[in-house]
């Protein structure tokens, strides 16, 4: 019989009681376990990028990621980075005002990584931003937007 362990993780500001067997990743807690379908999965290999989630701060792979590993670290997803007003962050206004996307299904890893990598300091030119927005693929080929929408929103945000 597996054994479940108790765990409380902290999501986009919010703490929750998940009682998981260990195995679980943080991506299926998140969509499974939570009702937090925004962030997508992919491969589930660590090779596409739609699982992309904030871990204190810093963009990781939530398919790569245990939920117990995110134990009493602070995680954000995609339904938390908007303001609590429905106020759209400037990554996210800067998708639509570029049309960064098409599906969809790649959008939240492809927002999540972005703003990581503005914060980073890896939006400073094109080509830094195709390299350091590498990690996220996107099959609808939205990726001449996504680079203008990165850059559009970095300028927005400087
Ligand atoms: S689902 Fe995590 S990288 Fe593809
Ligand atoms: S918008 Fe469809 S995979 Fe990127």
């Amino acid at each position: 019989m597996a054994t479940t362990q108790s765990m409380e993780l902290s999501i986009n500001g919010r703490l929750h009681a998940l009682t998981l067997e260990p195995r679980v990743t943080l991506l299926d807690a998140l969509r499974e376990h939570l009702g937090l379908t925004g962030t997508k999965k992919g491969c589930d290999q660590g090779q596409c990028g739609a699982c992309t989630v904030h871990v204190d701060g810093e963009r990781v792979l939530s398919c790569l990621t245990l939920a117990v590993q995110a134990e009493g670290r602070s995680v954000e997803t995609i339904e938390g980075l908007g303001g609590e007003d429905g106020t759209l962050h400037a990554v996210q206004q800067a998708f639509l005002d570029a049309d960064a996307f098409q599906c969809g299904y790649c959008t939240p890893g492809q927002i999540m990584s972005a703003v990581a990598c503005i914060r980073e300091g890896h939006a400073g030119s094109d080509d830094e931003i195709r390299e350091f927005m590498a990690g996220n693929l996107c099959r609808c080929g939205a990726y001449p937007n996504i680079v203008t929408a990165v850059r559009q929103a970095a300028e927005a945000l400087a």
